[in-house]
């Protein structure tokens, strides 16, 4: 570990002049990305399709595709490399110190297994609960994250629940072994306005009464401009513009980042922050989970 400053102990994730080759195509896919995510700090990476916006999750997930490489730059989580771990720490790391949450939450659940169960397997296996201590913690992370009447959805199916409610099961595992790093890649793209407005809001949430620390991805700049302290945009593997949301919303200087911000200005922003006013009242309102 490096020396460690006031400022530098709340460090969770670090990239560094990160580049991402594909080898296969012999082709540079990302390009110098470099951020500092501190504890309890979201950041956003915002881009048009095949920026490079996953692909720089995977990286950080050690999950970059066949053929793919970290080939210049380093990644560091809680101050260690995560190019030296071994397959055996990955499976430590991932889900205990780092998780993700991806758009289509039904592709990441087994359609044949009651979502609790599902659940239920990952505190067991993982946590390495037993016996009532198992259920208890379930149904206390489908609390958590908003499932109104946890005891029913326990006994659902995946397609017996709605997309929102489905987000909000994988966010249940996502955080089950209580990660640092909430990785959410395009997490609300499928949610119609108000469901994604909930979601939104439950990361935030999470992100105060646990203490995680967020990587928000979108390719619609209102969403990373809600919840995120600093935005990243992304443009062809490119970072073209980076620093605090304010500036970046109220004074972009690249011209791809002014783009984006003129085609919010027709509905996108202003959009978000009518909803942001209205998250209060919403988060009372329980049946939207429903929806
Ligand atoms: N599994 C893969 N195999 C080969 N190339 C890939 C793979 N995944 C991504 N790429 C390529 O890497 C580049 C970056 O893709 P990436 O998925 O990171 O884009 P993105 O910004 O997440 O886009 P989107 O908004 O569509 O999700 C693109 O050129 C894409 O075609
Ligand atoms: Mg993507």
């Amino acid at each position: 570990m490096s020396e460690s400053t006031s400022t530098e102990t709340d460090v969770v994730l670090k990239l560094d002049d990160v580049t991402i080759h594909n080898d296969a195509a012999d082709v540079e896919v990302v390009r110098g990305v470099s951020f500092t995510l501190r504890r309890g700090g979201v950041i956003g990476i915002v881009g048009e399709s095949g920026s490079g916006k996953t692909i720089t999750c995977r990286a950080i997930l050690g999950l970059l595709p066949p053929y793919f490489e970290v080939a210049r730059g380093s990644i560091e989580l809680l101050g260690d490399d995560i190019g030296d771990f071994s397959r055996k720490q990955w499976t430590a790391v991932r889900g205990a110190t780092i998780s993700a949450v991806f758009q289509d939450p039904a592709t990441y659940l087994n359609p044949s297994i009651r979502v609790g169960k599902q659940l239920e397997e990952v505190v067991r296996v993982k946590k390495g609960l037993r016996g009532r201590a198992v259920k208890e913690r379930s149904l206390e992370l489908f609390r958590a994250v908003h499932l109104r009447d946890p005891e029913y959805v326990y006994q659902q199916y995946p397609h017996e629940l709605s997309g929102g409610m489905l987000q909000r099961v994988l966010i249940a595992i996502a955080i089950a072994l209580e990660p640092q790093v909430l990785i959410a890649d395009e997490a609300t793209t499928a949610l119609d306005v108000t469901v994604q407005a909930e979601i939104l809001d439950l990361l935030v949430e999470l992100k105060q009464k646990i203490g995680l620390s967020l990587i928000v991805v979108s390719h619609d700049l209102a969403v990373v401009a809600q919840l995120c302290d600093e935005v990243l945009v992304m443009r062809s593997g490119d970072v073209v513009e980076q620093g605090p949301t304010e500036r970046i919303i109220h004074s972009p200087q690249h011209e791809y980042t002014q783009l984006l911000i003129a085609e919010h200005e027709q509905y996108g922003l202003e959009r978000a922050f009518a909803l942001e006013e209205s998250l209060d009242e919403l988060t009372d309102v329980k049946e939207l989970d429903y929806v």
